[in-house]
């Protein structure tokens, strides 16, 4: 019984020996070595039946956020402009155009402008 928490001690002391021993393997992990984008999923064509003509949905909201959302909110929700979340059931595509192109009330006119203003017209016209 005596030799027993010797032989543990001795196994500890060569394990521990030998794990420094073993130098450092452990490396800090790499900087990650990835600058792929995620993003961009390109290559998607929405072009099929899209009600008010064709529009690609991501830049008519990248379109709304950046120029719009400042006064409609981020969700459309309305902020010191109305709520357009159901904007498409009142106004037409050109409707809206029309409000892009000449403004409306304190909302100023010539925000967007033509491919622009197409497509945040033809988004918005899909709200419904
Ligand atoms: C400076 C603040 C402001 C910005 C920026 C703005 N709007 Fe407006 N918008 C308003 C206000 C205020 C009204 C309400 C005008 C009124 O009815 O008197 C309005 C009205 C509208 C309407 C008509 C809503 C209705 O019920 O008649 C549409 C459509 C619209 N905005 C779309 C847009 C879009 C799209 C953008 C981005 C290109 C945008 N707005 C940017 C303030 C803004």
């Amino acid at each position: 019984m005596k030799r027993f928490p010797f032989a543990i001690m001795a196994a500890v002391l060569v394990f521990s020996l030998s794990a420094c021993g073993g130098g450092n393997t452990a490396q800090p992990p790499a900087n990650k070595p990835s600058t792929e984008t995620p993003s961009t999923p390109s290559t998607e064509t929405p072009s099929t039946t899209a009600p008010s003509g064709s529009y690609d949905t991501a830049t008519a909201e990248a379109l709304f956020k950046n120029t719009c959302a400042g006064c409609h909110g981020q969700t459309l929700e309305g902020a010191v402009g109305p709520n357009l979340q159901k904007i498409g059931g009142q106004l037409n595509k050109d409707q809206i155009l029309e409000v892009l192109n000449k403004g409306k009330g304190a909302m100023p006119p010539g925000l967007v402008k033509g491919a622009d203003a197409e497509t945040l017209a033809a988004w918005l016209a899909d709200k419904k």
